[in-house]
């Protein structure tokens, strides 16, 4: 008996573990949640109940309102008007729609570029930003900030205990944006004075003895102004810092906010924002008092991607790394944002394929996606975003291409939410290939400012790893360095630039307690103040990786060297370390070619109960990665699957939801007790596929 109830509580310690874990805002069984933007001050009051009825009777479960509507609230500064919001929340709550509401910060009213001109940022050119766009306030500016507050506290006091709102969003894709205004100038100040506090602590950690940059005192600094000075007058130290000091501007400022929201609303209520997906500047790790942070997806902005149907299909990139990377914030995350069809701003702006919005929604719902909104309800008939499709079409009645998606979408949750099984393990040959990719943005500022080649692409280059752990067929999270890596069978570290000995030795461990770590090049070539080790090449990582880089090597774009594994010949170009490994270091990989041939390029060692693999070459089709990937997954008792580019198979819930961007019909290999819920087995381009096993 005894045995039964501890073998009964292992059992229920594992599932626990895998299954999705409960979020207070997100009941499990609904799966996810839908929405859609909405603007009433955008039309005619007559025409609002007709549109909110039609968004209930379309399938929609929430209305996100107010984002851009602060002319509107606060007509006059200090007088205030809600009564037309209080309108549209009554007919929400009529129509049985729950409401996200948001804060307007990101568009002030002409009152206040009137009245207080200092609230607006300056660009590089000290040119100050003016009324009539949107996101260029001084977050910083403590006008702005006061002005912010009374308009946060007025909504707080108004829908905050309100029972049909179900959260607020903060702003509108915060973006850090560069500010080089007397105000962001001091603030800058303010922030260095804290980190450094003397003076000669700064000057050393910026390396100012280079071209005469010392200061005498903090007043003498002001922001670096990298697109002024041009590229030789930027110090990367003081660069650095300026990011660092922009994304953390940016979070304190939405924790600011945030804190106004606490103060009144009800525990029901979350707090979050909408982060691009792609967000190269605000940094989401560094707030303290969101609950998650969502992303906006507009994957079709006129790029190529797989094939002949790419450019309708978009980018198969966006999501799956956004997806991931924001649920590092309060472990979950969803779209707040979904492109409804075509925007206004592509490279060009081809239609979707058909059923290519439905396949955008399936794959935030897949990758966990506990929210999943669309901008906007109508297409608008005037000004800047005229030609940004809508749910609607122009004559607010006929559904869009993405409106039926959408709504289908919806139809179809309605059936998975009675299949689901929100308590089923994660099954075992997933669990077995858990993967967690190492990534943040620091490291993405430190190579913007030294690329060294064209060819190194900052952004794509961990996306890259993400994919490759995906087409193997394995779940992966992108984590921060402090995550517990233990969790993982597998950690890939692609080029963690920034690091320190603290930072290696968790590497370390990790790998000698079982795990299977895969570093790649530019991890650790520098300290955190980013300076090169006064040792050789990335010299802290020589233990740990059994090899030193005795140098490294980038090939012109047309060109191609060659590299040779134990199972064949690879191309590559971008970048490549040269690797001499220690005695019990393993070699997976030489160059072929060039006056270093036979120097490696991959190497492999044992350290304790696990691995540590070194691949030193960046390639542009990631063969040579994935193959020697594979190989990493195999050592840790995983199995792998072989999925082609741009489909996507995940795991929730107890289905398995497959996506595919590619131009090719794909036949998903499955077990003959698998049961197909929606789909078909062939997916085709475009297409989805939910079944269980
Ligand atoms: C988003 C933005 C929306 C809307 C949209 C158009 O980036 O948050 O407000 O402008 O782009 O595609």
């Amino acid at each position: 008996m005894k045995k039964c109830i501890l073998l009964l509580c292992a059992v229920l310690a594992v599932a626990q573990a895998f299954s999705q874990p409960d979020n207070p805002f997100f009941p499990a069984k609904r799966l996810i949640t839908t929405g859609i933007y909405y603007y009433p001050e955008h039309w005619d009051p007559n025409r609002w109940e007709r549109d909110i009825k039609r968004i209930s009777e379309m399938g929609f479960e929430f209305v996100h309102l107010a984002e851009f509507a602060w002319f509107k609230m606060e007509p006059e500064e200090g007088k205030f008007d809600f009564a037309w919001l209080d309108k549209v929340m009554d007919l929400c709550a009529k129509y049985r729609l729950k409401v996200v509401m948001c804060t307007p910060s990101a568009t002030t009213p002409a009152w206040m570029r009137y009245q207080y001109p200092e609230t607006f940022l300056m660009n590089s050119q000290y040119i100050r930003g003016e009324h009539g766009t949107r996101q260029l306030s001084s977050v910083v500016n403590p006008v702005y900030r006061r002005l912010v507050a009374r308009i946060v506290t007025q909504m707080a006091q108004r829908y905050g205990k309100n029972e049909n709102v179900i959260g607020w969003q903060l702003d509108n894709e915060p973006e850090a944006k560069h500010d080089f205004s007397p105000s962001s100038q001091e603030a800058f100040r303010e922030w260095l004075k804290k980190k450094y506090h003397s003076i000669d602590t700064l000057n050393t950690v910026w390396g100012n003895a280079f071209w005469s940059q010392w200061y005498n005192s903090f007043d003498q600094i002001i922001l670096p102004n990298v697109n002024l000075v041009g590229w030789w007058g930027s110090n990367p130290h003081a660069v650095l810092d300026l990011k660092r000091y922009l994304a953390d501007a940016q979070g304190e400022f939405l924790d600011f906010q945030a804190h106004i929201l606490r103060e009144h609303i009800s525990s029901h209520q979350f707090i979050t924002t909408n982060y691009t997906a792609v967000s190269t500047g605000a940094d989401p790790r560094r707030t303290k008092l969101l609950d998650f942070a969502t992303y906006t997806a507009y994957p079709n902005g006129g790029t190529y991607n797989i094939g002949q149907q790419g450019f309708r299909l978009g980018n198969s990139n966006l999501i799956l790394f956004a997806a991931e990377y924001y649920k590092s914030v309060g472990g979950v995350t969803g779209a707040m944002e979904i492109q409804p069809g075509t925007v206004n701003w592509g490279n060009f702006t081809p239609l979707p394929l058909p059923g290519a919005v439905r396949m955008w929604l399936y794959h935030i719902f897949a990758a966990g996606g506990k929210l999943a909104c669309s901008y906007r309800f109508r297409q608008i008939n005037y000004s800047a975003e005229q030609y940004h499709s809508g749910i609607m079409e122009t004559d607010g009645e006929t559904p869009s291409p993405g409106g039926y998606d959408y709504m289908q979408f919806m139809k179809e949750m309605n059936i998975l939410r009675k299949e689901a099984d929100t308590r089923a393990p994660l099954p075992e040959k997933l669990a077995k290939r858990s993967t967690a990719v190492l990534w943040n943005l620091e490291n993405y500022w430190s190579f913007d400012q030294q690329r060294q080649t064209r060819q190194w692409d900052n952004w794509n280059y961990p996306v890259k790893f993400l994919q490759i752990a995906r087409s193997l067929g394995a779940q992966a999270d992108v984590v921060p360095e402090t995550a517990d890596l233990s969790k993982y069978n597998v950690v890939i570290v692609p080029a963690y630039e920034l690091a320190d000995s603290g930072l290696i030795k968790n590497w370390q461990d990790y790998a000698a307690g079982g795990g299977h770590l895969v570093i790649t090049c530019r991890t650790a070539a520098k300290n955190r103040a980013g300076y090169l080790w006064e040792a050789g090449w990335a010299a802290p990582l020589t233990a740990l990786i059994g090899a030193r880089i005795t140098a490294f090597d980038m090939l012109p774009d047309q060109y191609y060297g060659d590299v040779q594994t134990k199972s064949g010949h690879y191309k590559w170009n971008n970048w490549g370390d040269l690797l001499q490994p220690g005695k019990n270091t393993e070699t997976l990989a030489v160059y072929n070619d060039q006056f270093y041939k036979g120097a490696a390029a991959v190497v492999q060692r044992k350290l304790g109960k696990g691995t540590v693999t070194y691949i030193g070459v960046d390639t542009d089709d990631a063969r040579l990665e994935k193959d020697v990937l594979k190989d990493v997954y195999t050592a840790a008792g995983a199995t792998t699957e072989q999925y082609p580019p741009g489909v996507f198979v995940y795991w929730r819930d107890g289905f398995y939801v497959a996506v595919n961007y590619s131009s090719d019909d794909y036949t998903m290999p499955m077990n003959s007790a698998a049961k197909i819920l929606i789909g078909e087995r062939t997916v085709k381009p475009g297409g989805v596929l939910v079944w269980k096993e």
